[in-house]
């Protein structure tokens, strides 16, 4: 195999090895300019990055042999994908392997905050044991409201679940609440929440959403946690409100004054006046950008990477479960000339448990989850399966279905309309070369038990 992979950032040495091991060729430059990486891209199929430089039209302009780009992170704001899809590159990232650090420092800032934990560490090291100023607050029967119900807002909600708290989510993509939180609208979150955590990624409508007017639209106090990006929230509007007492208290893995690389703090020399407030004040807790970074996540984003590629390049067989683009069968649907009557006969003769739709057959993944197939005849003149001259169509279970039809998309895949959600899963359409019209199904099971 002829794959040179350049990586511009170090990562765990998982990554290197075991890209080596499958017979691509590594190299490393982790000091050059990107003007510097520019003028050598040319001889390389794959990039490996993690937030050193932007991703731009320029860059990817001298790309000219670019099959890839793998982020060793969650997000791939750095990158200008659409221009990357054009050119028929194969965008990679690894919220899998970041997302449960996220979630459980999300949380720890919430309890940490909640109960003075840094506060009253501080206090007794200089020799104050001050038990009154230090009482703390519970979770317990509180609203938690979450921005941005992706990966990461996931991951965190289903950490709340020994918690007796209400858990909202208000997301730009429709039916995506689950088990875990309930989806409801920006006013109702900001009606019922006593806490708010983030976790939108930074796009033109988040930059500064979290600002006065966002805040004051808040009706109870609350309490603020980003783990998301810095630019989501304006600092200044955030310090104004808590010394207005709308903001109870902060928890900020991540500030507006970083660097885009996150490696450094500010982008000026002269520390601005609300971060010298959040800085002094007892009621905020600081990390710096290391919510999705823990040992265990440093390994598993290199892995999630690493079966990415290997996915891209060797097929099925090598593709970690949990990456496998297909999961299951989630459906066979076919036209019949009397849907009703034939799905009577079926569950007479054949004994299925069948309703209106046809019968649904209840199995268990190899993690003991819950799924489910479906067994549906249409009606004769259906147009569902158009334009597939077939009599039948199936429908497949799939992991993260955005993704993947980003990136079928890229192989030259014909996707057939666009991703819809319901209650029970996002749904996507594509084509195989014989112009079968094939369903995918990102599904919520457990909705239609
Ligand atoms: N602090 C860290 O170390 C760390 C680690 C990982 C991810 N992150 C950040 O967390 C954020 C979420 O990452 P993710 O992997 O869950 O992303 P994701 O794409 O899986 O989920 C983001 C969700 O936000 C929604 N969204 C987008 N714009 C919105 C808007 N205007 N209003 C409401 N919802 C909106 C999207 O529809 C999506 O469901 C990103 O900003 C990412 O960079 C931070």
């Amino acid at each position: 195999m002829d794959i040179k992979i350049l990586h511009i950032d170090s990562n765990n040495a998982i990554l290197m090895r075991q890209l080596q091991e499958l017979g691509f060729e590594n190299h490393e430059d982790f000091t050059s300019s990107k003007e510097e990486i520019e003028a050598k891209i040319q001889s390389y199929q794959g990039i490996v990055i993690r937030s050193r430089f932007k991703i731009d039209k320029t860059f990817l302009d001298k790309a000219t042999n670019l099959q890839f780009i793998a982020r060793v992170g969650a997000g791939l704001e750095s990158i200008d994908c659409d221009y990357a899809i054009s050119k028929n590159i194969t965008l990679i990232a690894a919220p899998e392997g970041n997302r449960n650090a996220v979630a459980e420092h999300t949380l720890g800032m919430i309890l940490s905050l909640f109960n003075n934990l840094n506060k009253a560490d501080r206090e007794i090291r200089s020799g104050h044991w001050n038990r009154g100023s230090n009482r703390g607050h519970e979770l317990d029967g509180k609203t938690v409201g979450i921005i941005g119900y992706g990966n990461m807002g996931k991951s965190f909600a289903k950490k709340l679940r020994g918690f007796e708290v209400d858990v909202l989510c208000y997301d730009i993509l429709e039916n995506v609440g689950d088990a875990n939180a309930k989806q409801v609208s920006l006013e109702e979150l900001q009606q019922k929440s006593d806490v708010l955590s983030l976790h939108i990624p930074w796009t033109p409508e988040t930059n500064k959403m979290v600002d006065a007017t966002f805040i004051n639209a808040f009706a109870k106090p609350f309490w603020a946690f980003n783990t998301s990006r810095g630019n989501n929230i304006v600092t200044a509007d955030l310090v104004a409100a808590m010394s207005a007492g709308k903001v109870l208290g902060a928890g900020l893995d991540v500030l507006e004054y970083e660097k885009l690389s996150f490696e450094t703090l500010f982008q000026d020399k002269n520390t601005p006046e609300a971060f010298q407030y959040l800085l002094k004040a007892e009621n905020v807790i600081l990390s710096p950008h290391v919510a999705g970074w823990t040992f265990e996540s440093h390994e598993r984003l290199a892995q999630v990477i690493v079966d990415k590629i290997k996915a891209k390049y060797f097929g099925e067989d090598k593709i970690a479960v949990d990456e496998k683009r297909v999961t299951g069968i989630g459906g066979l649907f076919f036209k019949s000339k009397n849907a009703k009557e034939l799905v009577a006969w079926y569950g007479k003769h054949l004994g299925l448990k069948t309703d209106d739709h046809g019968s649904t057959f209840w199995w268990k993944d190899s993690k003991g989850n819950d799924c489910s197939t479906q067994w549906s005849p249409f009606a004769e003149d259906t147009t569902y399966f158009e334009p597939s001259e077939k009599q039948f169509m199936q429908n497949f279970r799939v992991h993260n279905l955005e993704n993947l039809l980003l990136e079928l998309q890229a192989e030259g895949v014909t996707i057939v309309g666009e991703m819809e959600s319901y209650d029970y899963g996002k749904f996507g359409w594509i084509l195989d070369p014989e112009g079968n019209k094939i369903e995918l199904w990102e599904p919520i099971d457990y909705i239609f038990k």
